[in-house]
């Protein structure tokens, strides 16, 4: 089938469709929806045997859908209606959600039903559930729904169903001197990543994002107790809730403490050291060991990375590599390995092309300790998704095991032509090659987990559910193997071969002569593109990698 993904943008749930339809042999296209005629221009172009919506803001105009089939994926149960279906979902902490593929129609998720699929809701972020369930459960029911479609013979059944309004600020209102922690907690939850929750910290209007619980520390509810990276403590009527990042009224997202100066008056409440704190708390780099195997998880909301943070982890990396444990396992977070540079503090720095410069550094200095660790084999354990950098710091560990359903986007173009460091120029030809090095960093195509390890990129793919278990039960083995020293020995020897070869500085020296062009360049190309990224700005068009049927010599295949 021709099937045209018309969506708000090319997130992660919308690349998982595009890749799962594409394998099945399906001709996928994409057009963001920019406006009523450009959209329709798109289906004119395409003349699409199916539309999927994966993620619209608005409602499909009637000129399409009255003459397309159009498939909508609501992220809610079978007869749940109207916006923010989520947000109230988490919010009411119901035990069990879903997806429904319904067919646009005038009132709003009200057609008839093509598939559907439910899942337990966890007590979580709304973005992470969206990422993980709900996008695990939107794929299920696409292919069901395109499935029932291609088969002709089913009747989707309209359902009875009730809609309910768009979550307002004023639904979502928190009292630090009432609410309990877990209260304030479900409605941070239910509006994290977006819209964030409307509050004040030192008396300045701004939105809450990425809260963690505190088990020990306590004082007068609603009072700012302390500071640990980048986050701020606060008191509830029965504990303490950190909070990682706000935005501040006509802002960006950015850590609490980079955002607001004032919390440098806070007092600071370090952790001992990188050990995982027993009790719940606001921990973003941890360590912990079994069997001969160290674990380094590194909890970075949204997966940036700041030269702090890289600063830290390096610090963090080098002092589990004095352990003695024969395998270090880098976890990354739960919903992100990594993305890269941290584009908000970038932004936000007073010279962001400095902080470029600087931020850069940091990754490869942590890339590089990984790449030159002599005495344990290191193995990334993905199992959230990775973009840009993150996706070759990865690369940097000797094994890289990846769950299934995880996406990749192993390129830097599309962030204002970023040529990229983190010794992708060393570490990806030899896995791919050099076409295929170029193809993938020109095609700018999302990588699914699978596919990363046909073409040799990763090493093993592993089965979504008991990844975690999985790849502590194989790293155990690897450091239990017999032939444990003579592979230690080996890395050593490849390693030095390679820096005979070519020493690693020159690598690094190479790409960073191409990234400083893209900071201080005359070409602002980088600079526009991360500011409009971090704006969150609308699209104004779909680049054409992804809308083929605006390539210049698209012809309707027949
Ligand atoms: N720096 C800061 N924030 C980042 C980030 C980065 N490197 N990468 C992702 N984010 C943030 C997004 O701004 C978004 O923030 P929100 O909470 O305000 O919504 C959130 O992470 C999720 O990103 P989103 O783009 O919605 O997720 P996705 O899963 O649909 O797409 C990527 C994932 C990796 C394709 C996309 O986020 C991306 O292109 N990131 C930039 C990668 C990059 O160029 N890094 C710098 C070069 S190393």
């Amino acid at each position: 089938m021709r099937i045209l993904l018309l969506t708000h943008s090319f997130n992660s749930l919308t690349q998982r469709l595009f890749c799962a339809l594409s394998e099945r042999g399906h001709l996928l296209s994409v057009e963001f929806d920019i406006a009523d005629a450009v959209a329709e221009e798109a289906v004119a172009l395409l003349r699409p045997d199916l539309i999927v919506a994966p993620y619209l803001r608005r409602a499909i105009p009637e000129s399409i859908w009255s003459r397309h089939r159009c498939l909508i994926v609501h992220p809610g149960i079978v007869g749940d209606r109207g916006p923010s279906a989520l947000d109230w979902a988490i919010s009411a902490r119901r035990p069990e959600w879903g997806v429904t593929v319904l067919q646009a129609e005038a009132e709003m998720d009200a057609g008839p039903v093509w598939a559907a699929e439910t899942f337990p809701l966890r007590a979580a972020r709304k973005s992470s559930v969206y990422r993980n369930e709900v996008t695990e459960a939107a794929l299920r029911a696409v292919l069901t729904a395109v499935e029932r479609c291609q088969a002709g013979d089913f009747v989707p059944q309209r359902v009875p169903g009730q809609a309910h309004a768009l979550m307002v600020q004023a639904d979502r209102a928190l009292d630090w001197t009432r609410m309990t922690t877990a209260e304030l907690l479900a409605r941070l939850d239910a509006a994290d990543g977006v819209p964030g929750v409307a509050d004040e910290l030192f008396g300045q209007p701004c939105q809450l994002f990425d809260a963690w619980p505190e088990a020990t520390l306590q004082g007068e509810p609603g009072a700012l107790l302390g500071r640990r990276a980048g986050a701020v403590l606060r008191a509830t009527a029965d504990g303490a809730l950190w909070l990682g990042h706000v935005r501040r009224a006509g802002g960006i997202k950015l850590p609490a403490t980079q955002a607001f100066a004032e919390a440098a008056s806070l007092p600071e409440l370090p952790l001992p050291g990188w050990w995982k704190s027993p009790t719940p708390t606001w921990q973003d780099i941890a360590y912990e060991e079994a069997g001969g195997v160290g674990f380094l998880s590194f909890e970075f909301y949204n997966g940036a990375m700041s030269t702090e943070q890289c600063r830290r982890l390096t610090e963090a990396f080098r002092w589990a590599s004095g352990r003695p444990t024969r395998v270090i396992v880098l976890r990354g977070g739960s919903d992100f390995w990594s993305n890269g540079i941290h584009l908000n503090t970038i932004e936000a720095a007073d010279s962001p092309a400095d902080e470029s410069w600087a931020n850069i550094n940091a990754i490869d200095d942590l890339a590089e300790a990984i790449l030159r660790c002599r005495t344990q084999l290191t193995v990334a354990a993905l199992g959230g998704n990775a973009g840009a950098g993150g996706c070759f710091l990865a690369r940097a560990a000797d094994q890289v095991w990846v769950r299934d359903g995880v996406m990749l986007n192993p390129h830097y173009r599309n962030m204002g032509n970023l040529y990229g460091s983190e010794f992708w120029t060393y570490l990806l030809p030899p896995r791919v090659g050099a076409d295929g090095a170029r193809a993938i960093m020109q095609r700018r195509l999302p990588m699914t987990a699978a596919e990363s390890v046909a073409l040799g990129f990763y090493d093993a793919c592993l089965p979504g559910p008991g990844f975690t278990v999985d790849v502590a039960r194989r790293a155990a083995e690897l450091a239990a193997d017999p032939a444990f020293p003579a592979r230690l020995a080996a890395k050593a020897e490849r390693r030095a071969a390679d820096e005979a070869a070519k020493p690693l500085a020159v690598w690094r020296a190479e790409e960073l002569a191409e990234m400083r062009r893209n900071f201080y360049g005359f070409d602002p190309s980088y600079h526009v593109a991360r500011y409009h990224f971090v704006s969150r700005s609308p699209h104004s068009w779909t680049p054409r990698h992804l809308a083929r049927h605006r390539d210049l010599d698209w012809k309707v295949p027949r």
